[in-house]
């Protein structure tokens, strides 16, 4: 039964790579990091959208269901909180976020919130009268790259970094 106990060896080694890779320590410290501050949002109606649909990634208020505890999940929903944040933090709004322009943009042409987070987070999705009043609503606040209308929350001056593309 050269088959079988080939099998049960590869069995023995998945379950004990699984196990294994638990400890690294990558991806486990879910502390959040303090508020800091919220950019001046024009409504709540936007600031509860945005809870909904990007607070995951660009805020500490991360929510960490089960799984984001379980490597190597862990490990690349850390990597998308860690770069999500860097990027744009809703709530380290200390120092405003060059990228906030692009937020309407990035919702918009359905780039954010990214499509594989979705999968896994319903209650993310925006239905299109959700979606219109949040493209709406971060335009308000952060202005947009698209059309040059400068919002309240962003001091950054316009027309620092135009698009080449
Ligand atoms: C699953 C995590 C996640 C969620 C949820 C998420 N983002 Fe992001 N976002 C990222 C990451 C990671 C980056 C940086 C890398 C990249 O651009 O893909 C990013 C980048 C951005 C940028 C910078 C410009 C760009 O496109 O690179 C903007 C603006 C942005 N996100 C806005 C949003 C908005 C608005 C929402 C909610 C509607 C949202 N994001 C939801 C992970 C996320």
């Amino acid at each position: 039964m050269r088959l079988k106990s080939n099998l049960r060896r590869a069995l023995i080694t998945l379950v004990v790579l699984g196990v294994g890779v638990q400890f690294v320590p990558y991806g486990r410290n879910h502390a959040a990091p303090p508020v800091l501050g919220e950019p001046t949002w024009d409504s709540a109606r936007t600031r509860e959208l945005a809870r909904r649909a990007c607070f995951d990634c660009h805020s500490s208020e991360t929510r960490w269901p089960w799984y984001t505890h379980v490597a190597p999940v862990s490990w690349l929903v850390q990597h998308d909180v860690d770069e999500g944040r860097a990027v744009l933090d809703f709530t380290a709004w200390t120092r405003p976020s060059e990228e906030a322009s692009e937020s309407a943009e990035s919702v918009l042409e359905g780039e954010m919130p990214p499509r594989p987070y979705l999968w896994l987070h319903p209650s993310a999705r925006l239905d299109a009268a959700d979606q219109d009043a949040l493209v709406q609503g971060l335009t308000r606040t952060f202005g947009s790259e698209a059309t040059g209308r400068d919002g309240e929350g962003d001091g950054e001056g316009d027309g620092e970094d135009e698009q080449d593309g």
